[in-house]
């Protein structure tokens, strides 16, 4: 398979989906304009494509769950305006364009992350969006992204991450700020497909442990990317963990130890699916991917 065709093509079904449900013009027209100029900013939309991937690795058409898919990135997409405050991280550029708060200021820019936040429950609440998913599951699928969203899962995170800009780095608090602030969406993500589907334990407990793994490989990465990457590929600034003295892998364990946990992390990922059929294919391919990406 082509993991750069899989990707495209589910990233425009996504797409696709935003356009429809969005696309009618809003009342304040900013709000509605601010919401759209960060979801289409040109984000790699990984978390819905993770779920989309792990519902086929599980035997669905992906095409069933595209509108839940999305949700990932709607809730995504919110933390990263707010992420970006001069509040948070004080950074002026995102996916290559000026930050929301820049061309909107921090009222439309805080509004707008809360109305994408709202509007992913808004979605995973309504079964009439598709005709495949049972109810119950669609509760359980919601009830995993919010907690993975809130208070004990990606904002606490944040939180922390916050709190221990400035402080001595230590191994307990890093994993504890990265498994919360990056890694707890991206296994929600996973999660996704495996709950609407309605697999059993066995295929839950590796997928979750799948989603895990590469979760807190991709906030590695990020780090190392923070480092070494350059802006035109990241469309972020380079340096901005630095200059506010944030705790990341590269500040307690250096570059190239920080490389070698990410490589063993991928590397627990893939065998926590190596008994799935080829139907897992594309779970594997973006694992790799996730190693060697450069944006
Ligand atoms: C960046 O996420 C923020 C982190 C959680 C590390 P992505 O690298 O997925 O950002 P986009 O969506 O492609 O812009
Ligand atoms: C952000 O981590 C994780 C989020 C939940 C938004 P970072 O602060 O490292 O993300 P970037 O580097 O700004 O994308
Ligand atoms: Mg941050
Ligand atoms: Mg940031
Ligand atoms: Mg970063």
């Amino acid at each position: 398979m082509n993991l750069k065709e899989y990707i495209k093509d589910k990233r425009e079904a996504v797409d696709s989906f935003f356009h429809s449900y969005f696309g009618k013009p809003g009342k304040p027209s900013v709000l509605q304009e601010a919401m759209l100029y960060s979801l289409f900013a040109g984000g790699k939309r990984i978390r819905p494509v993770l779920a989309l991937a792990s519902y086929e690795a599980c035997g669905g058409n992906p095409a069933d769950i595209v509108p839940y898919a999305s949700t990932l990135e709607l809730i995504h997409t919110y933390s990263l305006i707010h992420d970006d405050l001069p509040s948070m991280d004080n950074d002026d550029l995102r996916r290559g364009k000026p930050t929301s708060h820049k061309i909107y200021g921090e009222a439309i820019a805080i509004l707008a992350g809360d109305a994408l936040l709202t509007e992913a429950f808004r979605i995973l609440s309504d079964p009439s969006l598709s005709g495949r998913v049972q109810e119950a599951n669609l509760l359980r699928a919601l009830r995993e992204v919010a907690v993975a969203s809130g208070l004990n899962g990606m904002v606490a995170g944040q939180a922390q991450d916050i709190l221990s800009e400035n402080a001595e780095p230590d191994h307990e608090t890093l994993e504890f700020i990265h498994m919360r602030k990056t890694a707890s969406l991206i296994r929600a993500s996973v999660m996704m497909g495996p709950i609407l589907f309605g697999s059993g334990m066995d295929v839950l407990d590796a997928l979750s442990e799948y989603g895990r793994n590469i979760g807190l490989a991709f906030q590695v990465v990020d780090d190392i990317l923070d480092i070494e990457g350059n802006t035109e590929e990241i469309g972020k600034p380079v340096g901005s963990d630095e200059r506010a003295n944030k705790m990341t892998y590269p500040s307690l364990y250096g570059i190239e130890k920080s490389k070698q946990i990410a490589k063993e992390l991928i590397a627990a990922a893939l065998s926590s699916v190596s008994s799935f059929s080829p139907g897992a294919d594309p779970l594997r391919e973006i694992a790799n991917y996730l190693l060697s990406r450069r944006s």
